[in-house]
């Protein structure tokens, strides 16, 4: 893709310390945009030095439009929140009243599946569509990083879930945050109103995986198959809450019927480099699961 050659745009990243949000940020640093990260603790320390930053809280709609002024494109993201629907379309609103040209919104592959958050991005969508403004949706697949937060109960054995024998395509959060990168600085962008669906190289199913970390590790990795009931017994007994439960055993009923299986070249044609496969992320962070 071409990149911007003259004027230095001014992008805005909102979820700037998020998964996706802070490998974007760490790269569009080194590019000759004027960067404003958006954050609820603006800190000197959080960021490079180059990028300036604004005090944005999207739950009050106050700290908006001064966050968002003199912005030429916007970068989307918030973590999953019950209040993510509200959240989101009040700072689409607030950019489109401060002139932004284009907002380039994290979504998820899935959507509209009617399981959290896929319907919430469904929403967001629906509503980004129906304004003037230029926009990319950006549906990547989950995250690999998700592994990540199952690390110590691998370690301990205690892995599984009601994912079944679904398979999914995983994606590396930096070909998230690179792809998002290539869109932003690419200045033929402005006027799409387009969506590309993101995923990692092939689809792997839960225990294909625990086959990998096994020969990674040199030491058997079993993923234990439970029925959705079980499951979410389970991760409410290991202190985690209602909403958090259901989103996760909502998002292995989505990997049981391998609904995330697609396979899309759409890294590459963003980025001109093929997505990270699994299993150089596991290889990285092996760590994590020993
Ligand atoms: N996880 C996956 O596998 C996956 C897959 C596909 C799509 N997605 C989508 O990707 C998006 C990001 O998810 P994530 O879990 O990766 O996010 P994350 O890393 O947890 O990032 C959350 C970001 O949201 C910001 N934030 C949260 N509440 C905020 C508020 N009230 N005001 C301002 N900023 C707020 C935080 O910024 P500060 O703390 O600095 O304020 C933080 O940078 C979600 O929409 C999710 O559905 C996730």
């Amino acid at each position: 893709m071409s990149q911007v050659s003259s004027a230095r745009p001014r992008i805005a990243v909102a979820g700037a310390s998020g998964r996706v949000g802070a490998a974007l940020v760490g790269s569009l640093a080194a590019d000759p945009v004027d960067l404003v990260a958006l954050t609820r603790k603006p800190d000197p320390a959080r960021f490079p030095a180059a990028v300036m930053q604004r005090a944005v809280d999207f739950e009050t709609p106050a700290t908006l439009a001064a966050a968002l002024d003199g912005a030429d494109r916007l970068f989307l993201a918030q973590g999953t929140s019950p209040r993510q629907v509200e959240n989101e379309i009040a700072l689409i609103d607030a950019a489109v009243a401060a002139g932004v040209k284009h907002i380039v919104k994290l979504s998820a592959l899935g959507t509209p599946l009617q399981v959290h958050p896929f319907d919430w991005h469904a929403r967001i969508e629906a509503h980004l569509v129906t304004r003037d403004i230029g926009f990319t949706l950006l549906r990547p697949t989950t995250f690999i990083d998700f592994l990540g937060r199952s690390g110590r109960v691998i370690a301990d054995g205690n892995w599984g879930g009601a994912a079944g024998h679904g398979i999914v395509n995983l994606i590396d959060t930096r070909d998230v945050a690179d792809s998002a990168r290539a869109v932003l600085l690419d200045p033929d962008s402005t006027g799409w109103q387009r969506a590309f669906h993101l995923t990692g190289p092939r689809a792997w199913s839960m225990p294909q995986i625990a086959a990998e970390l096994s020969r990674l590790l040199g030491r058997q990795v079993d993923y234990h198959q439970r029925s959705a009931a079980e499951q979410r017994d389970y991760l409410i007994a290991s202190g985690l809450n209602e909403f958090g439960a259901g989103v996760l055993v909502g998002l292995d009923r989505v990997f049981r019927e391998s609904a995330l299986q697609e396979e899309t070249a759409t890294v590459r044609l963003l980025t001109g480099h093929a997505p990270r496969t699994l299993t150089d992320w596991l290889t990285e962070n092996l760590a994590l699961f020993r």
